[in-house]
């Protein structure tokens, strides 16, 4: 990348964001409805409030499972009923929704999700069993797959779940890196989505000792298919951060270099994406053997995204806390900047208790960044004052009793 040094909102001078949200029956929020701008969103209240609940909501109008990863179920209102004198019990016949009005530059479109019971064949033509989807539509057209909302919408988050992020297994890594990907790539998100339903597929058959070679050939054509195009698309973001970080490091927060270690990534290195397909489709044949023993065969549902404090050469997982949460920030900073440049729109950015771990001088670089880059970021935390330094840039909104109201700082 040969980008000169910029100045993003002489570039970039129009806005996106959620300028209206509504949640129908979605977590403690029976209805709400707000009003925001696209600025810093300082979203304050006490503990169970319902704070990251907004956030989470925000997180659905992007693809994917939302910034708790939760299962659709959870999601819906519940309602406890106390029934006895110490039991209690849970109603919710609700279905929940989120609607939004977007603003993506001159553009404002609304979106709206919800959940939608389906019917899905099986095998046992008697047997099809109902499940919830996640169905979106913008401006009142059924979209054909989530991932199309990366055309109008996306969003990138950092929350205190991800304090752990570098520490445990790979997968919420991979997860993560994946979601950098949809902004820039809409199909990477129906690739994954489809690679975990080829994969369920393909171990179901071999769990339930239904070798048909046929169905799993075919599933294991499908599978290194798309596997490979999963994996082009990752080493692509990788590069394409590495080398902005390269050319525009940040002047508080930390560069950080990325890298990817899987073996169908590598295999890219030096091979054509057809033979590293042939080799994958080969790869798997073999491991129908060990499957039921070894759960998770190689391929890329193994790939650990890794993260390095550039100048010190430190693994991630090894920094502290506090340099964890900068290096999460850097990369955040990153993609947002990146694909404002490329996709001509900035992300929205959901920031849930981010002044945790961070000391008074980066929390103030943060605020300052967020406000230069014109971008919208919602904030959360239980202790406004410490977002005193924005007063006259920032929107406050205040959680209480299961609905928001403008707050302020007095
Ligand atoms: N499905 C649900 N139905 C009703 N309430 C819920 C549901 N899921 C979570 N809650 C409640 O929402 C409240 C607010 O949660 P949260 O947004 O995480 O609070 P915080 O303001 O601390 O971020 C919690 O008290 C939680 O128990
Ligand atoms: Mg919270």
């Amino acid at each position: 990348m040969n980008d000169p040094a910029y100045n993003l909102t002489q570039i970039y001078p129009l806005k996106s964001g959620v300028e209206r949200l509504t949640l129908t029956d979605f977590r403690n929020y029976a209805g709400l409805r707000l009003e925001a701008e696209v600025a810093p969103i300082i979203v304050y209240g006490e503990n169970g409030s319902g704070k990251t609940n907004i956030l989470e909501a925000i997180s659905f109008l992007a693809p994917g499972r939302g910034l708790r990863g939760a299962r659709l179920a959870d999601i819906k209102r519940f309602i406890p009923q106390i029934t006895g004198t110490s039991e209690i019990s849970f109603i919710s016949p609700l279905n929940w929704a989120v609607a939004a009005e977007i603003r993506c530059n001159e553009e404002i479109l609304t979106i709206a999700t919800a959940v939608e019971k389906s019917f899905r064949e099986t095998e046992d033509a008697d047997d099809s069993r109902a499940f919830e989807r996640r169905v979106v539509k913008v401006d009142g057209n059924k979209l054909a797959s989530q991932a199309e909302l990366g055309r109008y919408f996306s969003a990138i988050w950092i929350t205190p779940q991800m304090d752990r992020l570098f520490r445990g297994g790979s997968q919420p890594r991979r997860a993560f890196l994946d979601r950098l990907v949809y902004a820039f790539d809409t199909e990477h998100a129906k690739r994954t989505a489809n690679f975990e339903h080829l994969y369920r597929e393909w171990y179901r058959l071999i769990k339930e000792g239904k070798r048909d070679n046929h169905w799993l050939n075919a599933l294991e054509e499908q599978m290194a298919a798309t596997g490979v195009a999963i994996a082009a698309a990752r080493r692509e973001q990788v590069a394409r951060l590495n080398a902005f970080i390269e050319n525009e490091p940040d002047d508080i927060f930390p560069s950080v270099r990325l890298e990817l270690d899987g073996v169908i990534e590598r295999a890219l290195d030096n091979k054509a994406a057809v033979e590293v397909e042939d080799e994958y489709r080969n790869m798997m044949q073999r491991q129908r053997r060990f499957v039921l023993e070894n759960d998770n065969p190689d391929g890329i549902n193994r790939t650990d995204f890794k993260v390095y404090f550039k100048r010190k050469g430190m693994p991630a997982d090894l920094c502290s806390t506090g340099e964890q949460k900068s290096l999460l920030i850097s990369i955040l900073l990153a993609q947002t900047k990146c694909q404002t440049l490329h996709k001509g729109f900035a992300p929205v950015m959901l920031l849930d208790e981010v002044a945790a771990h961070l000391d008074d001088i980066k929390r103030e670089a943060l605020l300052e960044k967020i406000k230069n880059l014109n971008i919208q970021a919602w904030i959360t935390t239980t202790d406004p004052q410490l977002f005193a330094s924005i007063r006259n840039d920032a929107q406050f909104l205040k959680v209480k009793n299961n609905q928001v109201c403008p707050g302020g700082l007095f």
